[in-house]
This record gives structure tokens, C-alpha cells and sequence, in this order.
């Protein structure tokens, strides 16, 4: 069998995107074949097709794939034909600490991804879906969704009456609201819009302050929990907002450090982080096993995630023209 793929020459950049067919193999022992049916557009998969982090070699690109089930290998107890399955990061990380550095093996850059049809794989590179949820929802979990659950949850060891605060309303912070709420948190949600921040509010935001016209945000959220401080900071910003986010955390607070949306470098005052005694955890999305326990919260919650808008796959460049535009609110899908 043979199946129809989307691929981004070596180098990447959008008009290297390009379609092609690619063999589907019968599954051999421990695989399973998923015909997808969606996939979820991330920052790292807008850095890889528009060649920002072009790919060396051409790549089928997108990290994120859900599916049906439609074959299963030789020793596969895990899923059945039928099953609904979303795929993970790092198919290799299964479980316990961090093993793997950076993307070499990420599906979508260091290896194939999920910008195609079908795919024939081990069964470990998936986990169930939520039940309920169809697959471009599903498909959203992969990588926004387990990096603000590991973020909180994992690493934050987040608890009832904590305070977080998360910027912008893109897909990892609008998943790491929803997770905080779920969790009983209060939650600071920072936006450059008026119209995105009424939104994040009606999603259970707690306390709501516009970065860009608040340049001290940061002093804004400390004083919003009455001078202590927010216990965790889902900080996607990068140089240009680890400086606020420190103001914003109390004593001994988590910063989670997960994104670059203000550049990869810049220049950083450290004192706060030592005088503080700041935790700054690097992110780097999740493994397996703590994908399916979100699985099992989302299950127990019946949380929904917030899905901005779905394009069919032959439209991939006009759905990252969406993204690179800013207007989105949470999770832009692809649907094949
Ligand atoms: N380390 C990891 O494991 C990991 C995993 C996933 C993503 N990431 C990174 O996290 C970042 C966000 O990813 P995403 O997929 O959620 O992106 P996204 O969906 O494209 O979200 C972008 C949103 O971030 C907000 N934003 C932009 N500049 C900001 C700033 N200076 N301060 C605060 N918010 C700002 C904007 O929200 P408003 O329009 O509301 O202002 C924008 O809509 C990216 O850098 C990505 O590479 C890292």
C-alpha cells in the first residue's frame, strides 16, 4: 500500500512544500498501521517547513498525528483495529527521566512525521485519544497539550490554590490554563488582545492583564496575588519576557521554560533567579507515559481542547499563513 504525503525540501521554506507518495508496509512484530486523520500545527513545525529550522534532507513534516487503528502487528496486546490513538514527541521516551536531546528523533523533524495519510509504526509511538474527542482534537495533545500537562504537572507538581500564569493564547498556554483550572489553580492569563484576553477569561482565567500595554506585567501578576508572587510560570516568550516572568514569581517559584516566540538569545539580569531561589526548568515537551496519564485526567475532566480553526492538509502552507498571522486562538488543525 501506498499512501499520499506532504514534503518539504531539504532547507525547507514554503515553496519547497510539495506532495508524494510513500509506502505503507504491513505491520511487522510490535508496529501498528493508523490511518491519520489529523494532525496540529506547533511553532517547531512553522520553524521546519518555512526553513527557519529548515530540514537537511526533504522531511515529511508535522509533529502531531491521531488516527484510526487499522492493522496490528505480531505481539501488539496495547490497541485494537478500531482504536483511536493520537502519537507522541518522542517515540523513543517512554518513560522516567529526560533521555533525549533535542529533535533528532521527533516525527516531523529529525525523522518522518505525520503530514501524511497513513503510517505504519511501532504501537508505542501512539497512546489511546481522549474519549470522545475526534481526531483534530485529539490530535492537538501531542505536543501543546503534553508540554503544558509536564510543565504543571510533572515538573510543577501543580496543586489546588497554586497560581499560574500563562502567556499569549497560543496552544501551549491555552492547554496550561484549561490544566491549571482543572487542577484548582488560579490563573494569570497575559495577551496582546482585549478580544483574546475576554476569551481566555470566558475559558476560566482568573485575572487578565494585556503584555503590551502593561510593559510591567510581571509586577502587575506579583501584585495580583497580593505581593507573594505566582507559584508557576508557563513561559513561552523566551529572552524577551524570562525577565517579567521572574518579577511575576514568588520565593522558590517554578518557571517553566518552554518557548522562543521573542528570539532564541538575549541578555539576562541572573541575580533575580538566585536571590528568588527560582526554579527555571527546561521543557522539552514529554514522554509517553505522561501522555497517557493526560489522557486519563482529560478522560476523568471531560475537558475539551480549544480548536482555532482546520484546514484540509493540501492547505498546509495556507494554515501556517494563519499561524504566522497571530490571529489564532489556541490550536489550528489539519484534517485528511
Ligand atoms: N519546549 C517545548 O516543549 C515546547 C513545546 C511546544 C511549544 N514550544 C514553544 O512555545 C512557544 C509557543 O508555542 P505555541 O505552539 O503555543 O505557539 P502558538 O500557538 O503559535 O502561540 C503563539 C501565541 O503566543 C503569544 N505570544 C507571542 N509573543 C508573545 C510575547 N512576547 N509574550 C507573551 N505571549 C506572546 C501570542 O498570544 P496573543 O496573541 O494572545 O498575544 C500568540 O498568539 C513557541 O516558542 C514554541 O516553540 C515549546
Amino acid at each position: 500500500m501506498v499512501t499520499k504525503a506532504i514534503v518539504v525540501g531539504a532547507g525547507g521554506g514554503f515553496e519547497r512544500v510539495g506532495t508524494a507518495e510513500r509506502p505503507v508496509p504491513e505491520p511487522g512484530f510490535g508496529e501498528i498501521t493508523v490511518r491519520l486523520r489529523a494532525s496540529s500545527l506547533n511553532y517547531h513545525d512553522y520553524a521546519v517547513v518555512s526553513g527557519m529550522w529548515g530540514p537537511p534532507e526533504d522531511r515529511i513534516p508535522m509533529s502531531d498525528g491521531a488516527g484510526d487503528v487499522t492493522a496490528v502487528g505480531p505481539g501488539v496486546a496495547e490497541f485494537c483495529v478500531g482504536d483511536r490513538v493520537v502519537s507522541t514527541f518522542f517515540p523513543t521516551w517512554l518513560d522516567g527521566q529526560p533521555e533525549v536531546l533535542g529533535f533528532a528523533t521527533v516525527p516531523g523533524d529529525g525523522v518522518d512525521g505525520y503530514a501524511r495519510e497513513a503510517i505504519t509504526a511501532p504501537a508505542s509511538a501512539f497512546t489511546r485519544a481522549p474519549a470522545g474527542w475526534d481526531h483534530a482534537e485529539a490530535a492537538t495533545l501531542t505536543t501543546a497539550g503534553l508540554t503544558a500537562w509536564r510543565a504543571l504537572h510533572e515538573d510543577g507538581k501543580v496543586k489546588a490554590g497554586d497560581t499560574v500564569l500563562v502567556q499569549g493564547s497560543g496552544g501551549v498556554s491555552v492547554f496550561a490554563l484549561q490544566f491549571a483550572k482543572m487542577a484548582g489553580a488560579t490563573v494569570i492569563a497575559t495577551s496582546s488582545s482585549g478580544e483574546k484576553l475576554s476569551r481566555l477569561q470566558a475559558l476560566g482565567a482568573d485575572h487578565l492583564i494585556n503584555y503590551r500595554d502593561d510593559p510591567a506585567w510581571g509586577e502587575t501578576a506579583r501584585k495580583l496575588t497580593g505581593g507573594r508572587g505566582v507559584d508557576h510560570v508557563i513561559e513561552v516568550g523566551g529572552p524577551g519576557t524570562l525577565e517579567q516572568s521572574m518579577e511575576a514569581a514568588r520565593v522558590g517559584g517554578h518557571i517553566s521554560v518552554i518557548g522562543i516566540l521573542t528570539g532564541v538569545a538575549g541578555s539576562l539580569a541572573v541575580v533575580p533567579a538566585l536571590v528568588k531561589q527560582l526554579r527555571l526548568q527546561g521543557v522539552l515537551v514529554g514522554n509517553r507515559r505522561q501522555q497517557m496519564d493526560m489522557v486519563r485526567a482529560i478522560d476523568a475532566n471531560g475537558m475539551k481542547p480549544v480548536v482555532d480553526s482546520r484546514y484540509p492538509l493540501d492547505s498546509l502552507v495556507e494554515a501556517f499563513r494563519h499561524q504566522e498571522s497571530n490571529k489564532h486562538f489556541g490550536k489550528i488543525c489539519l484534517e485528511m
